[in-house]
Formats: structure tokens, sequence, C-alpha cells
């Protein structure tokens, strides 16, 4: 394959800082590229992305969709649930899992999302500085899955001190020892949860899935790492993407406070896409652009660039609320579709809503003390230093 002086190193640190270059340079010289090192191989186009993604037979998500298919060591399975099955396994659980996991119950949380968000929003903004990742972004998205799950108010602080040390990657991408302890820890307490609910059943969404005589208590559990997993950092870096790039852009941060929450969040979605990356197995020999690729290859599909892609958005590192995002593939594509796409959404929505009711819009953002993380699939802040006046 060409472009042999395109370079792509994901856990290279200065192209987490600043991706999109490289991404760029990929589509343009090597839309299928190698790197031998790390064992992958990268699509990078929109249209091969979109296409693989919607391939469950060519690209098998059995090894789950993280670059390193060892991130998670032994406690893959436990962590993964339906996100690494293929048909007719992944189609039989996540039918089961969406029943308990419907429109109607995502819709009727709006109430506490919205009381949640004010509590949140309004603890931060009485300091003025503070930090927007930390105290806003990342603790909404947690609280409404604890919510939702139905872990009382009282342990939700618990909760979200296990979940901050899962989230401790080596450069690598591999979990650190403390987060395989808490992986065991969130564990038990999840299942201390199930049994609760097998004998006194309440309104929440554990008590319909331990109501389904198909969902053993260990796909339960395996199901809601998933949504801890998949649903709380990816929301987080969402919110935090829609507060710095509307800074970044004072016009655009004009349109966003003047009412267009939603084009906020969609253009957000697209412009600085959480879920960066999600890896696949090729299950048999495939060629693209003239190369060919074996068998058990790791296909690392490049939603990040995907959605920059010029020949589908015109302009693409232009941050534009007036854009047609219809064609963004933020949620991924095909039978894996994110479950939480319509959650997300209404939890981005309410939080945005709210912080534009409660502060001006001339706020101002620190960028030097911003921190980004990233480990196989997930791309963010963790740290954003803001000033807001109420
Ligand atoms: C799957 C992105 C929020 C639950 C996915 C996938 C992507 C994604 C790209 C596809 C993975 C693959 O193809 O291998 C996002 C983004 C979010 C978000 C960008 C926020 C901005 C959520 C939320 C939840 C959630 C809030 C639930 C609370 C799931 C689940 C799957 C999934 C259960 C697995 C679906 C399957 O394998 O069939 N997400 N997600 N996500 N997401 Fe999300």
């Amino acid at each position: 394959m060409g472009g042999v002086d395109v370079v792509y190193n994901p856990y290279d640190p200065a192209v987490n800082d600043e991706p999109y270059p490289v991404y760029a340079r990929l589509r343009a010289q090597a839309p299928l590229y190698h790197n031998p090192a790390l064992g992958f191989w990268a699509l990078s186009r929109y249209a091969d992305v979109s296409a693989a993604l919607t391939d469950s037979s060519l690209l098998s998500s059995d090894h789950g969709p993280m670059l390193d298919p060892g991130a998670w060591g032994p406690h893959a399975r436990t962590f993964l649930s339906f996100v690494a099955m293929d048909p007719p396994e992944h189609t039989r659980m996540r039918a089961a899992i969406s029943r308990g996991f419907t429109p109607r119950r995502v819709a009727a949380l709006e109430p506490m999302i919205r009381q949640i968000a004010r509590d949140h929003i309004g603890r931060a903004i009485e300091r003025r500085t503070f930090d927007f990742a930390r105290e806003i972004a990342a603790k909404l998205p947690l609280d409404v899955i604890s919510e939702l799950v139905g872990v009382p108010p009282s342990d939700r602080a618990h909760v979200r001190r296990n979940f901050g040390s899962l989230l401790m990657y080596d450069p690598e991408g591999k979990m650190a020892e403390d987060g395989l302890r808490s992986v065991i820890g969130l564990g038990d307490y999840y299942r201390s949860i199930i049994a609760e609910r097998r004998k006194t059943p309440r309104d929440d969404l554990v008590s319909v899935l331990v109501a389904d005589d198909e969902l053993a208590d260990e796909d339960i559990v395996a199901f809601l790492f998933l949504l801890i997993g998949a649903g709380a950092e990816t929301t987080t870096h969402l919110l935090s993407a829609a507060w710095y790039w509307a800074w970044r852009n004072p016009a655009q941060r004009a349109v966003a406070f003047g009412g267009k929450v939603e084009q906020w969040v969609e253009e957000s979605l697209r412009y600085d896409t959480p879920a960066h990356g999600v890896a696949r197995r090729l299950t048999r020999d495939t060629d693209w652009y003239g190369t060919r690729v074996p068998k058990d290859a790791r296909m690392w599909l490049l939603i990040g660039s995907a959605n920059r892609d010029e020949t589908v958005f015109p302009d693409p590192d232009a941050y534009d609320l007036s854009r047609d995002t219809g064609r963004a593939i933020s949620f991924g594509a095909g039978r894996h579709y994110c479950l939480g796409g319509p959650l997300a959404r209404l939890e981005a929505r309410i939080a945005l809503e709210e912080l534009t009711k409660a502060v001006r819009p001339g706020y101002d953002v620190d960028p030097d003390g911003i921190r980004r993380t990233a480990h196989g699939n997930v791309r963010g802040m963790v740290c954003l230093p803001t000033t807001v006046t109420p």
C-alpha cells in the first residue's frame, strides 16, 4: 500500500492531542493503513468505515471493539457483554436487553436527568471557576446510569469512585491494576443489587431484566458493565467537547446560546467524536485498495476520521452548527449501533439547555489546563478548566 510517509500510532500523545491532520493524510494517502508493530490495519474513509460497520459477517466483534483485544485481560467477557458478540448470540442478547431499555423508559427519565443536571451545574457555578469535565460532564452521565439501573443515591459516589479507577490505563491502552480491582468490586456490588431485586422488584431496569428468564445473573452484570463502560465516558466527552468547541468558536456559541441546542449536540458529536474508533476481527482474506489483508487481522475502523471526511461533510474542519450532520456515524452503524444513542442525546440536550439558562454566553476556558485521555476507542477531555458568570 502507498502512503509510506504517513505514520499513525493511536497511542502517541501528540496524535491523541490533535489526530485530525493525521486522519486527513490517512484518507488521502493511505486509506488502508497497516501498522505491523501494533498489529492493526486502519480504514479511515467514510465509505469504507460505514460499509465495514454494517458487514458483521466480514468483520466480527468477537474480540470486542477495543483496539487491543487483550486490553481487559481475563475480564473481557465480564465487561463487554453483547458488544463483543456476533449473531445469533448478539441478536438474542440485544433483543432481551432492549425489552428493558425501551424508548419509553428513556423518555421518562427526562425530569430526573434535568434535576441531576441542575444540581451539578448549580454546585459548580457557585464557584465561578471550576473543572467542567470533572464537576459536570463526568458526574451527570454516571449518575443517570446509576439512577436508571436502580443504584440508590447514597451509593452513587461509591459507583463513581470505582468507575474513576476503572478508567486508568497504561500508555498502550491496558487497564491498570486498580482498574481490575474495581471491575471485581463493582461486579460484586451489581450482583448485590440483582439479588435484592429478585426478592423485591422495583420500577427500575434491573427489576425488568431479572424478570426475563432468558437472562442469567452474569448476563445482567456484564450488561451493567457495558452500560457504564459504553455510556458514561462517551457522554462525558460529548459534553466537554460541546462546551470547549463553542468557546473556541464565538459565532457558533452565539447560535448555541440562541436556542439551537440540538444542533450544538449533533455538530459536537461529529466534530470531536467521543467513540473515535472501533475494532473488528476480519473473518476472511479481503482486498482493500489492491492490498490483501489476511483473515483474523485486527481492523481499526476510524469513526472520528469518517466524520471529518471531506467527500461527505464539506469544509469538515469547520465547527458549524448550521451544517447537515445527518450522515455522521458517531453512534456506529449496523447491528452494534449504539443502544444508548437516544439517552446520550437527551442527557446532552438537557445539560446544555440548563447551562444556557444558568450562565452567560461569555464564559471562558483555560486552554493550558486541558487534559485529554484516549484508550483504545474513546477520546476526550478529562480536565477542562472554565470560568463562568451566572
Ligand atoms: C455501542 C457510541 C452513549 C450504550 C456503541 C457504538 C458506538 C457508540 C460507536 C458501537 C460499538 C461497535 O460498533 O462496536 C456512543 C457515543 C455515546 C454513547 C458516542 C455518547 C455520546 C451511550 C449510552 C449508552 C450506550 C448513554 C447507555 C447508557 C451502548 C451499548 C452499545 C453501544 C449497550 C452496544 C450495542 C451493541 O453491541 O449492540 N456506542 N455511545 N452508549 N452503546 Fe453507545
